[in-house]
């Protein structure tokens, strides 16, 4: 294989990009479209989301230490667009795009979107200046998840979710399941059982 040495980027993709919630005690929900943000630790739960200072966001979160990541599924994506490309400080997005604010018991001012199929809600332990954004690592307090997206057992089936990824400036649905963690040492009647059930 030849590479081509091109200029570092941030091309580590695809990546979800979600909706951010945040409110304070002055400021409505708001919300704010996330692309940088991923699990950095699993015991205890936390996950870290990058916010450029100038974002409305931005002091919101600092303020209050508390946001929520709501999952997109195709359902929202029109939505999870805008909120990344329009301002709180201009536009409620909750009104603009007939999403539900849904409280959360964990948070003091942070509604979840309602419409999400699925919610984590975090509170700030770190903050970290890297540049152009601000890292905010936070620690998941707790989570919602949609009834629709349940089976009759309580079990989540996230397929019923539709989510979606993002990389490179576009969008993509999630395509077939092609295996499964450690599918490639799995028996054969394993291999065929799990594959049948993800069909
Ligand atoms: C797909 C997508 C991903 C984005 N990812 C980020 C991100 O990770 N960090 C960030 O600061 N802004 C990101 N943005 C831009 C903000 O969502 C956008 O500037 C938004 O309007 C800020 O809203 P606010 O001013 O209400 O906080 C992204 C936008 C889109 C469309």
């Amino acid at each position: 294989m030849a590479f081509e040495q091109l200029k570092p980027g941030t091309l580590l993709c695809p990546v979800p990009a979600v909706m951010v919630s945040c409110a304070s005690e002055t400021e409505k929900p708001n919300i704010i479209t996330i692309a940088w943000a991923g699990t950095v630790c699993s015991q205890p739960p936390m996950v870290s989301i990058s916010v450029r200072k100038e974002r409305h966001s931005h002091h919101i979160i600092k303020e209050t230490g508390e946001f929520v990541i709501n999952l997109v599924g195709r359902e929202q994506l029109k939505a999870c667009d805008y909120c990344g490309v329009k301002s709180g400080r201009e536009v409620d997005k909750f009104a603009a795009c007939h999403l539900t604010p849904v409280p959360v018991p964990e948070m003091q001012f942070t509604p979840a979107i309602g419409e999400s199929p699925l919610y984590l809600a975090c509170k700030v332990e770190h903050v970290l200046e890297l540049g152009s954004h601000d890292a905010f690592v936070a620690r998941i307090v707790g989570m919602g998840v949609s009834r629709d997206i349940m089976d009759d057992t309580g079990k989540i089936d996230l397929r019923k979710a539709d989510l979606t990824a993002y990389s490179h400036g576009v969008y993509y649905a999630l395509g077939d399941a092609m295996g499964f963690f450690g599918y490639s040492v799995a028996s054969p009647e394993v291999l065929e059982r799990r594959m049948k059930e993800l069909k």
